[in-house]
């Protein structure tokens, strides 16, 4: 067992939770795991460096004592004889969870790997890393989703997005929700009711991960993963739960746990995360990734560090004492995030792009009213101010170089970011572009969508019709982002379809409707 995960047993058995998670999954509600399967959930890999990539994998619990040894192997593209491999414990404090963290890769190269155990062997995947930081790089090619509620869709968008070979996924938030939805949406049973402890959360991420489209798009490229609020709760602000929950806190250290359990990421997030949640109860998921000179991301975790709302959300008035103004201090990404950002921009101002990874809609839905109202609290429209200052660094770093994108709103929103937000004749820093959903149902009419677009004249695409996601195709000179859709509602497989292809140019910096 390597030193981290050694540490990482230590620190769970100073939290005192190391009892927890022997019973494993599948054996509970309607996902049962068939019988002799080791690897029900299949495979998955993520956090790709120039010279490494975490695989993933979660054995299935049935006549396990306390641990099991894994073996995994790496391969070239095609190739039957490894290149690299090595054995891992899978514990039962980790759920059975396994993650290894391969390095002396070279950059910029597609492997293959799988896993064995007691005599089975796991499907092969395939990941890759990426270019070097600085080294000469023309094309990049990745998806961006969020939003996929079980109970209420199927995963068809992922049989397409397979199909386009992106090299990784962006998944930007509510990978699980936390309870059911209405029973009059649902198209099939939900995991769990409403999760209550790390078992519940456990269950939640088996019978997503059960999905064999989900598991399958994990099996073919790597993921850079961060979260919204459903992987804990709805609408939560840091440390406080939205409708009081006197459980929150143990909620919290449960969602956040069983989040890093299931997600292919690295053990110093969880190391960090530990020791953070001994002290202040933080899980550090911000993250960067150099793509070669082409593209630097920033991955952001705006729900983690957030000053609460300034009213209680079930207030509708647009009451003085509830509306944020842009010179308040109050933070979407707390103030270490933020500073991180920021020299992170300046850092990477020599990429021919940065992308910002994060997870609610960043622009105004409300222009008219400028900043003197709450309709999305819980979106950057609550933080104004933080929404500024974020502006300014991409204004002061990387200008109409920057893409945003975002999950959240379960809808498709593309807009301009201006220098000044409620100003569009102040010039554009950055593109937006948010949503729509896997899955999850859209909760807004097109009319008023409809509505929005003509209010909002930074907004050049505002649809609540389809679920989908976005295809990025980023070149030196020009990105090229394709906003994908289908009918989660099928039986079977739908076509795939196109809402609207744009591009941003260099230098331009705008969204612009290209078909
Ligand atoms: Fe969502």
């Amino acid at each position: 067992m390597s030193v981290e995960r050694r540490q990482l047993l230590k620190m769970f058995a100073g939290l005192g939770v190391t009892s927890l998670g022997a019973s494993g999954f599948g054996a509970r509600r309607v996902f049962a795991t068939p019988a002799g399967d080791r690897f029900p959930l299949g495979v998955a890999s993520g956090s790709p460096s120039s010279d490494g990539f975490v695989l993933w994998t979660r054995l299935a619990a049935q006549g396990l004592r306390g641990a099991a040894n894994v073996a995994w192997k790496v391969f070239e593209e095609g190739a039957a004889t490894p290149i690299a491999s090595g054995e891992q414990e899978a514990p039962a404090e980790f759920g059975y969870t396994i993650h290894v963290e391969v390095t002396g890769m070279k950059p910029d190269r597609w492997y293959e790997y799988e896993f064995a155990t007691m005599g089975a062997a796991s499907p092969r995947g395939r990941t890759r890393t990426v270019p070097a930081h600085g080294v000469a790089t023309s094309n990049m090619r990745f998806a961006y989703a969020s939003c996929q509620r079980f109970d209420v869709g199927q995963y068809w968008a992922y049989a397409h997005m397979a199909r386009e070979e992106p090299d990784f996924v962006l998944f930007l938030g509510d990978y699980i929700y936390e309870r059911r939805a209405n029973a009059k949406n649902a198209v099939r049973p939900h995991p769990v009711r409403n999760a209550r402890s790390l078992e519940d959360y456990r269950d939640l991420y088996a019978g997503y991960r059960s999905d064999p489209l989900l598991q399958e798009m994990h099996r073919v490229c790597p993921w850079l993963v961060t979260w919204d609020d459903h992987e804990v709760q709805n609408n939560y602000t840091g440390d406080l739960s939205d409708v009081a929950d006197p459980d929150f806190q143990t909620l919290r250290v449960a969602g956040y746990r069983a989040y890093y359990e299931h997600m292919p990421l690295r053990a110093r997030t969880m190391i960090g995360a530990l020791e953070g949640l001994k002290r202040d109860a933080r899980l550090r998921i911000y993250d960067r990734l150099d793509f070669g000179s082409l593209a630097r991301l920033h991955l952001l975790d705006a729900r983690q560090y957030r000053t609460p709302p300034l009213c209680a959300p079930n207030r509708k008035d647009n009451a003085a004492a509830c509306v944020a103004d842009e010179a308040s201090t109050r933070q979407m990404l707390g103030a270490v995030q933020e500073r991180w950002l920021d020299e992170g921009l300046q850092q990477g101002s020599d990429a021919a792009w940065n992308i910002i990874g994060q997870q609610t809609r960043f622009t105004t839905d409300a222009y008219p009213r400028g900043e003197a109202h709450r309709s999305s609290a819980d979106r950057w429209d609550g933080y104004p101010d933080a929404r500024k200052r974020v502006i300014a660094m991409i204004e002061r770093h990387a200008p109409r170089r920057t893409l945003i994108v975002g999950g959240d709103i379960h809808r498709n929103w593309v807009a301009d970011v201006h220098a000044d937000q409620f100003d569009v004749s102040s010039p554009v820093v950055a593109a937006e572009f948010t949503g729509t959903s896997i899955s999850s149902l859209a909760g807004r009419s097109q009319k008023a969508m409809d509505r929005d677009r003509a209010i909002n004249p930074h907004c050049k695409i505002a649809n609540a019709e389809h679920r989908g996601y976005g295809l990025v195709h980023v070149t030196p000179e020009e990105t090229r982002i394709t906003l994908r859709t289908v009918d989660a509602r099928a039986q079977t497989q739908p076509p795939l379809g196109t809402l609207a292809q744009l591009r941003v140019r260099r230098g331009q910096g705008k969204a612009e409707l290209i078909g």
